[in-house]
């Protein structure tokens, strides 16, 4: 069985890590490649040769670059990104500027946030927390704990939906959401759509104005190689200058350093969103994986990157294995799943023979990546056959 793509194992040598482990959890941690650590260490190298003056002479222009590659991988300019330290922060921007989140609206109030059983924590907690201005958060079930039909999208979207908050991939299940599909209802029924894209990004070919999105965060930590400190907001034309934050910070004034505390006057660009001081060394690091994926092109990722995933369903489909995944390829990005009552105790044999994957409630969770062998897919799949076999599943 061969993945498409074989010619992307030349990138192995980039990453330390995939010669000290058999690394089958990118979903969670994407590896670090070589030239991420080369950029930290440009930033590092500035700072002690610069100290204050890198700002101007180098760091704005990470921050700018950054936007740019960010920009890239939606396929939107640079000037429509916000920077944010991750997605958490990048949805507390945007849901201060929805705040109270009926404003602006004709008929009866929107205080409808709605999301999935499916969907990252985070996602739903930001507007837990707005229950005190009167935010009601319906949370749809997934009928069969892989997907959430677009059925059940349309059954609750309504005029009380004031926003759709949901992820492009599923980050336990790795199933795809029919974005277009949701897009088209929600424009329909007069709701905002916002897209948690981190299980897609870098890795599903992604045209955000074509999907018909209004508001896309994501972040670094995964399919972007980049690590912790780095995520990003955005949002359509239109929309960005509809709306404006009440949680801010310096970062997001037209005019930043003319240092003016009494004046708020918001940068007409994605800077809108973004707060105070970015992490500086994370952009940098982040711009090494962001080069690679660049280099690469999102196209062969994805094809490879499926292409594991598949080989790791019928592998565990043939030794008998309990595999819960989306069957259709078109439909699943990076993540595979195997069921286990008790994942942990699987997870610890794994590591022990050098694999690192991940537990979930239920499941051990695989997330090949481009930079993967077929051979390590087949030899953890092996593992866990051996490992479930005695216990009579
Ligand atoms: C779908 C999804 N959203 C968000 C996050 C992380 O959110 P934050 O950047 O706020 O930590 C993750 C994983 O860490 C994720 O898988």
């Amino acid at each position: 069985m061969t993945a498409r793509h074989p010619e992307l194992l030349r990138y192995r040598a980039e990453f330390p890590l995939l010669s000290a482990t058999r690394y089958l959890n990118t979903c969670s941690l994407g590896a670090l490649p070589a030239r991420g650590r080369a950029k930290l260490d440009e930033f590092l190298g500035q700072w002690d040769r610069l100290g204050a003056s890198a700002w101007y002479g180098h760091w704005m222009d990470e921050l700018a670059a950054l936007r740019e590659d960010f920009g890239w991988v939606i396929g939107r300019p640079g000037s429509e990104i916000a920077l944010a330290p991750n997605v958490s922060v990048a949805l507390a921007s945007v849901a201060s500027a929805l705040d109270p989140i009926h404003r602006g609206d004709k008929g009866p109030p929107r205080t409808r946030v709605i999301t999935t059983a499916l969907d990252f924590p985070t996602l739903g907690h930001q507007w837990l927390a707005r229950a005190p201005l009167g935010i009601e958060v319906v949370i749809l079930p997934s009928p069969d704990g892989l997907t959430v039909p677009l059925e059940e999208f349309e059954a609750a979207i309504d005029e009380r939906t004031a926003l759709v908050a949901t992820g492009h991939v599923y980050f336990t299940t790795g199933a795809v959401q029919d974005v277009a599909g949701l897009a088209a209802l929600c424009r329909e029924r007069g709701a905002l759509l916002l897209l948690d894209a981190y299980q897609a990004t870098g890795l599903i070919p992604t045209d955000v104005a074509r999907l018909g999105v209004d508001i896309y965060v994501s972040g670094t930590l995964k399919w972007l190689f980049g690590g912790p400190g780095n995520a990003f907001l955005w949002l359509r034309t239109g929309l960005r200058e509809a709306l404006d934050p009440t949680t801010t910070g310096w970062f997001s004034s037209a005019r930043q350093f003319d240092f003016d505390v009494g004046d708020l006057d918001f940068a007409p660009d994605g800077r809108k969103f973004e707060m105070g001081t970015p992490a500086v060394p994370s952009a940098f690091l982040a711009r090494g994986g962001l080069s690679l994926v660049r280099e690469i092109g999102v196209e062969a990722i994805h094809e490879r990157t499926i292409d594991l995933g598949a080989q790791l369903i019928k592998l565990s489909d043939g030794a008998g294995l309990p595999v819960r995944a989306v069957r259709d390829d078109t439909r699943r990005a990076g993540i595979v799943a195997i069921e286990a009552a008790e994942p942990a105790p699987i997870v610890a044999a794994l590591a022990r023979e050098g694999f690192v994957v991940d537990a979930r409630p239920g499941i051990v969770r695989f997330s090949p990546a481009f930079y993967n062998t077929e051979q390590e897919v087949a030899d953890a799949v092996a593992v866990v056959a051996r490992l479930l076999e005695p216990a009579g599943r």
